[in-house]
């Protein structure tokens, strides 16, 4: 059942569904398996689902314990990243939030996605 309330909870089963569809994909998948492997279950994806788990309830749910750079890491892999990239990623994400979230609250994340997205392509000269 779709739901319009945003718990931690439910942002953390956001985010695994997301990555779990994220390894699967053909353009963007192998860029976050060079970086962080395979196995979803193990340490280096723990971390970075709870580190994602609290950036997106840093920004749905003004909690504080993201204190991470969302930015900085995507300079490293920068000649991987093109729009296209960023399109697909904006598009996986969109279909997870669709599984999770009534369309009015799917579209709210989808804005906030949207932004930094636009942001990281800018900053990125991708476009
Ligand atoms: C094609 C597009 C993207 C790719 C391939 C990508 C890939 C990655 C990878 C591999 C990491 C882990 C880096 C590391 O641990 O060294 C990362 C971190 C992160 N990404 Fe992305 N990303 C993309 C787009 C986005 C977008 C659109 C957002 C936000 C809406 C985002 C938010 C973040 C955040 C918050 C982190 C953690 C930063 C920190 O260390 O605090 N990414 N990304």
């Amino acid at each position: 059942m779709l739901t319009d309330t945003v718990t931690k909870e439910n942002l953390n089963k956001l985010v695994l569904k997301f990555y779990a569809k994220v390894v699967k994909d053909d353009l963007i998948g192998p860029i976050f398996i060079d970086i962080l492997g395979k196995d979803l279950k193990g340490d280096v994806w723990k971390t970075h689902i709870e580190l994602l788990t609290n950036f997106w309830a840093a920004i749905a749910l003004g909690e504080t314990n993201y204190g991470g750079s969302p930015f900085a890491p995507h300079i490293q892999f920068k000649e991987r990243l093109s729009v296209e990239a960023f399109d697909r990623w904006m598009k996986l994400f969109f279909e997870t939030l669709n599984t999770i979230y009534e369309p009015q609250v799917a579209q709210q994340f989808l804005a906030r996605a949207k932004n930094i997205a636009g942001n990281f392509i800018r900053n990125l000269r991708l476009a």
